[in-house]
């Protein structure tokens, strides 16, 4: 019998870089897509088209969508805040867009600059726009929890997915964008979410956070209950700067060698991922948070006189 299948969607370059200080140069992200692109996620999250005010790190979203190499099997997805953003993407040919809003009004305040209601008006337009072009997610950001205003109850959550399900988007990204989630609630979530649409062919998304070391055990708790895709940064860099206290997703080789050691077939090739992630400190200039590169994988032996 064939191992369950769990779908990795890599975010590095996107979540995991937009925070970053010193700004990386465009060949070195172009680089470092090209070889993520040989280790077998499902996806990858190229870059943002939001305004470079925002998030100068990703102003150069344009010359990296176009520069990468496109590996058929990848679906190279983008974020996109707005229709200037949709228009970006479309002319660089993207394959999919991520639209972002937060079920958190006052995230949303911070991080889109305007209401929810006014959000999801000017998202149904991109949909309306881009939709028939390109296939739409839609990361809620803060549905877990929100650091200005706490608790957001599932039903918001659920509320804010069903309008969006209801203008045909093709999948939605539940993000604890400060990593507040923990493994019950998870459960509750992903059970209230699969239950809201079955679909096979709908995507439901799991993005967490490991700001406060629930990123894997919240992993586990989704995977439990039958959630099959994760965003997912290497190193573990991350976080959004518009979210009081966010820090890195949890770390894509971390989580692939905890699924596939469970038996789970993530599809990624850990090997080549490892290589890239040991090259991550040096490319972003200072030590990432990931623990495997550390610590090597539990099937790395140590010769006994190592262990006295
Ligand atoms: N791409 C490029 N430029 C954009 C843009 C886009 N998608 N959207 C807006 N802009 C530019 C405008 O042209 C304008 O430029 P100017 O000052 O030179 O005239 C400027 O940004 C302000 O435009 P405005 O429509 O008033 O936007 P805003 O200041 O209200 O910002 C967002 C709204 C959403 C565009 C901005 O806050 C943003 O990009 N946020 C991204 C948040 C994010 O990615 N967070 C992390 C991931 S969750
Ligand atoms: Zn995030």
């Amino acid at each position: 019998m064939s191992q369950p299948r769990v779908y990795i969607h890599e975010v590095v370059t996107r979540d995991g870089f937009q925070m970053e200080r010193v700004f990386i140069p465009t060949p070195a992200k172009i680089d470092l897509i090209n070889r993520l692109s040989r280790c077998g996620f499902a996806k990858i999250e190229v870059t943002s088209f939001t305004s470079p005010k925002a998030i100068p790190m990703l102003r150069d979203a344009e010359l990296v969508m176009g520069g990468i190499e496109r590996v058929p099997g990848v679906v190279y997805t983008v974020l996109v805040p707005n229709l200037r953003g949709a228009e970006r993407a479309l002319d660089v040919g993207a394959d999919e867009m991520n639209l972002v809003m937060s079920v958190s009004e006052s995230h949303n305040r911070s991080n889109l600059k305007m209401g929810r209601e006014a959000s999801f008006e000017a998202l149904s337009k991109v949909i309306a726009f881009a939709g028939r072009r390109v296939p739409i997610t839609i990361s809620l950001s803060c549905s877990f929890g929100c650091p200005m205003e706490g608790t957001v109850p599932i039903a918001e959550v659920l509320g804010w997915a069903g309008r969006f399900i209801g203008l045909g988007v093709s999948g939605i990204t539940l993000c604890d964008t400060t990593g507040m989630a923990h493994p019950a609630q998870v459960a509750l979530l992903a059970q209230a979410a699969l239950t809201l649409n079955r679909s096979p062919e709908f995507e439901w998304t799991m993005h967490f956070h490991n700001t406060r070391g629930m990123g894997l055990a919240n992993t586990l708790s989704a995977v439990q209950q039958g959630i099959v895709r994760f965003d997912s940064a290497m190193g573990g860099l991350g976080g959004c700067p518009y979210a009081p206290g966010a820090t890195g997703n949890i770390c894509t080789e971390d989580t692939v060698h905890m699924l596939e050691a469970m038996g789970l077939d993530t599809g990624v090739r850990l090997d080549g991922l490892l290589t890239l992630a040991r090259e991550l400190p040096a490319l972003v200039g200072h030590e990432v948070p990931g623990q495997l590169i550390k610590a090597g994988r539990i099937t790395d032996l140590h010769p006994m006189e190592h262990l006295s």
